[in-house]
């Protein structure tokens, strides 16, 4: 079985959690392709995918989004794995009130 690890990752924690799902794949098995979603040239010979990407102002990059749309044909008749990066949750404040942006980046 093939399967497709495509990340968008703007500072590269992304880039490695997707290298490290598609080691522990490989592991098992599996026959892996990891790369970033504008790399990915022929999605429909994987038999499965996981599509990852960090957020951002709480949303996926735009590469991503565009990847998922762009082959939602292909990935509806798929198993498909989604996974968001991104240790900040949804609250924008933390305890003390402090903007939780302000330790980012
Ligand atoms: C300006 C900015 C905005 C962010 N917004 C969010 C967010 O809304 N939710 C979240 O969980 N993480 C947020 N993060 C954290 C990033 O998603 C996190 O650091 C991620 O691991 C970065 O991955 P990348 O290096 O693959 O882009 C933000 C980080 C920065 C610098």
């Amino acid at each position: 079985m093939s399967v497709l690890v495509a990340y968008a990752s703007r500072y590269g924690s992304t880039a490695g959690i997707a290298e490290k799902i598609g080691e522990v794949l490989r592991d098992n098995g599996y026959g892996v392709v990891v790369q970033p979603v504008q790399a990915v040239r022929e999605v429909s010979r994987y038999d499965a995918y996981v599509i990852g990407s960090s957020l951002y102002e709480f949303h996926w990059l735009k590469d991503a989004t565009r990847f998922v749309r762009t082959h939602r044909m292909t990935l509806e008749q798929k198993p498909v794995w989604l996974f968001s990066s991104g240790p900040l949750g949804t609250a924008k404040t933390n305890d003390q009130g402090q903007d939780v942006r302000d330790g980012a980046g």
